[in-house]
């Protein structure tokens, strides 16, 4: 499988405008592409050409054609991913891909950055489900996945998945987790939100103020979504599991299953602790960064709630140890993605403080308690 920025992309468009614009920002994208404007050229070009992915319009010339490339693309390229360019609405979109064989859609008119996004992880998700890869493989095609979606929608999670999966791993070896469990807990660090990027209305990663309570139920499918998109690969069921588990809470409070206490595995009950710690300390277009001594507060109040106590034990003596370090490197990774970093004083305060989306309310101080009573 070549990297990214040597796929072979077919693209087919009846409109010639279409094609050329395409086809010149995938190019600048890095991809080798050919284009057709005829079912009949597309044909050709599958018989001819390696493809990796197949990029194709429904209407050609008043027939809905797209269907037959994508069975030709099955029939001459049965390793390539199929995107389909759509005029429905996302719903409709979702439905008329799957019913005729597309991997995935875009909806028109194509926004052709959002399009290389969509092959890019078409190709990427093909991969996890038919290769048995190796651990550093898997860490390259994860990270591409977040990098190349969330992180676009929401450029302050740069880094996010690194330093989550950074801290799971100090925390799980001290924990004296094997090695195999070890670098699954890493690779779901990586890939836990990925979900997110199939939500109906990103606008919700950005949004400036508290969610909706719809919002909120809508946010709170992406765990699932995620492991749902990872798929059903041997070598990544336990990843899969931790994905969906990293919103649950020691208390049964969580989702998506709510489950409690040793229902949720130990690496999942890691990911939780670790995931919320990356999330407060890093500043987001909805709150600021918050400082160590307030998190550090924070968490000594969820123990038992929230989280298990002695994972929480451990974190927070590795937070002792690495605290300033940890708080810095949200603001490093923003550098080096090329972001400013502004005091985000202009943020409300409503939206600022508060931790959106994990957790309810603190409503006192209860350290350890029994977790069978909890
Ligand atoms: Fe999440």
């Amino acid at each position: 499988m070549p990297s990214a920025r040597q796929l072979d992309v077919l693209i087919a468009d009846d409109e010639a405008p279409t094609l050329e614009v395409l086809g010149a920002v995938l190019e600048a994208e890095g991809f080798h592409v050919r284009l057709a404007r005829t079912p009949e050229d597309a044909a050709r070009v599958l018989r001819d050409h390696e493809i990796d992915a197949v990029v194709t319009d429904v209407m050609f010339e008043g027939r809905a054609a797209g269907e037959e490339i994508l069975a030709a693309t099955r029939d001459l390229r049965p390793a390539a991913v199929c995107i389909l360019m759509t005029g429905f609405p996302r719903v409709e979109a979702a439905v008329q891909a799957m019913k005729i064989g597309a991997t995935d859609y875009v909806t028109k008119p194509v926004e052709p950055v959002e399009l290389a996004t969509a092959i890019r992880r078409a190709v990427n998700e093909k991969r996890l489900a038919r290769e048995e890869l190796p651990f550093h493989d898997l860490v390259d095609v994860l990270s591409g996945l977040v990098a190349k979606s969330i992180e676009r929608v929401d450029p302050y999670t740069a880094g996010h998945g690194e330093r989550t999966r950074r801290y799971c791993k100090l925390v799980a070896e001290d924990f004296g987790l094997d090695a195999k469990t070890v670098e699954r807990l890493e690779l779901a660090a990586i890939a836990h939100d990925y979900g997110k990027i199939f939500l109906d209305d990103l606008g919700f990663l950005t949004k400036k103020g508290p969610l909706t309570p719809d919002e909120r139920r809508e946010m709170q499918r992406h765990p699932l979504v995620g492991a749902e998109r990872l798929g059903n690969h041997p070598q990544l069921e336990q990843v899969v599991q931790f994905v969906a588990e990293h919103h649950e809470r020691w208390d049964g409070l969580g989702y998506p299953y709510r489950l409690k206490g040793s229902e949720i595995s130990r690496p999942g009950r890691i990911l939780c602790v670790v995931e919320v710690f990356d999330s407060l300390t890093t500043r987001r277009s909805y709150k600021n960064a918050w400082s160590l001594e307030k998190t550090m507060d924070y968490f000594e109040s969820q123990a038992g709630r929230a989280f298990e106590p002695d994972i929480l034990d451990t974190f927070l003596r590795l937070l002792g140890e690495n605290g300033e370090d940890w708080l810095e490197a949200p603001k490093r990774d923003l550098a080096e993605a090329g972001l400013l970093v502004p005091s985000a004083s202009g943020a409300k305060a409503s939206a600022e403080n508060v931790p959106r989306e994990p957790l309810p309310a603190l409503s006192g101080r209860t350290r350890r308690p029994d977790p069978a009573s909890a």
